[in-house]
């Protein structure tokens, strides 16, 4: 299996190390724009090779993208990060256009690839490549809920000091501090409902904390963060390529499903080797419902700014 991953900045060479490590796929090709970059970065991970013991290649190219042929999966991290005080929906008038290029330069060398959308905003960006190109829409995943998801859980362990690892618990709709929604009326620790356990204000300070979770680390790093990120990603890559059919919040392009359509949004959306196989509908609450309705607007409206691109 390979997998290229474009962009190897912060996010992109996060994801290949813990691609690497856990050794998800037997190659990775790290491609960037900028002249020997990719290339630096493949020859440091390279040489962890010994001391993390893993036995996967990984290389790094400037802009070549016949080195990515075959690949099994792409994934699309290039494009400008967010500041401080910065919305992800800033980013667009900057990434729509480089986002647009690279899938095209990807696709030409692997046009049967899954593609993972990162890059900001995110699900304006996996609309972008859904609208700009024929191929099929279970292909195009873009990843943000798996992210905020963890945040949640983060948060959630802080609230109530269970391991993050007995909480189940996820976050739809947009990858936006305004726009996604951690579902808390289905969040559980060992099976028992979080609104069971904490009081109704902890609850919302929880899923307030997670959705400006992105804005918090980027007031503290000066740029936007990369481990949970790269690590988000890697959790996505394992999923297709060892074809888990894990129920993981994914950005897709939805036909009816939730009663919304062309739109790409997170929706718990079943993964495996083709990419994303069905959307699950879950029950939600009447305000988690009426949270996913204005989250659809929102995301659609940032959708509106690709005019002339599409
Ligand atoms: P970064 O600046 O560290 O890395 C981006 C890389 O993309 C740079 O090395 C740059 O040279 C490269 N690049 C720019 N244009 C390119 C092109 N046309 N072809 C190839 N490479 C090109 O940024 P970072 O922190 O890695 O973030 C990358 C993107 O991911 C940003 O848009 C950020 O907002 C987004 N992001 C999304 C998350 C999500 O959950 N969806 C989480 C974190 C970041
Ligand atoms: C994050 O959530 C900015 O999307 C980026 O960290």
């Amino acid at each position: 299996m390979k997998v290229t991953i474009v962009g190897a900045g912060n996010v992109g060479a996060s994801c290949a190390e813990y691609i690497l490590l856990k050794e998800i796929v037997e190659e990775i090709v790290l491609l960037d724009i900028k002249e020997g970059f990719a290339e630096g970065k493949a020859l440091d991970l390279t040489q962890t090779t010994s001391t993390l013991g893993f036995k996967s290649k990984v290389s790094g190219v400037t802009n070549d993208y016949s080195s990515t042929s075959n690949s099994d999966v792409v994934v699309i991290t290039s494009g400008i990060p967010r500041k401080p005080g910065m919305t992800r929906e800033e980013l667009i008038g900057i990434n729509a256009g480089i986002v647009k290029s690279v899938s095209e330069n990807l696709l030409k060398y692997s046009p049967d690839a899954v593609i993972i959308v990162v890059s900001n905003p995110m699900d304006t960006m996996t609309y972008l490549v859904n609208k700009s190109f024929d191929i099929p829409k279970n292909k195009i995943i873009g990843m943000g809920g798996i992210l905020d998801s963890s945040r949640f859980k983060t948060y959630i362990s802080k609230f109530t000091n269970h391991s993050q690892h007995d909480i189940d618990a996820m976050v739809i709709g947009g990858h936006g501090d305004t726009t996604m929604i951690p579902l808390t009326s289905l969040a559980k620790c060992k099976d028992e409902l979080l609104s069971k356990i904490v009081s109704k204000d902890e609850l919302s300070k929880i899923a307030s904390e997670t959705m400006v979770g992105g804005a918090t680390l980027t007031k503290l790093l000066g740029t936007s963060a990369w481990y949970a990120p790269g690590a988000s990603v890697s959790y996505l890559v394992n999923a297709i390529v060892n074809d888990t059919k894990e129920v993981l919040p994914c950005s897709v392009y939805l036909t009816g499903e939730y009663n919304v359509e062309d739109i790409c949004i997170g929706v718990p959306s079943i993964i495996g080797r083709n990419g994303f196989e069905e959307v699950v509908e879950f029950d939600l609450d009447q305000k988690e419902l009426e949270m996913f309705n204005n989250s659809v607007k929102a995301v659609k409206q940032t959708n509106l700014a690709l005019d002339g691109l599409i």
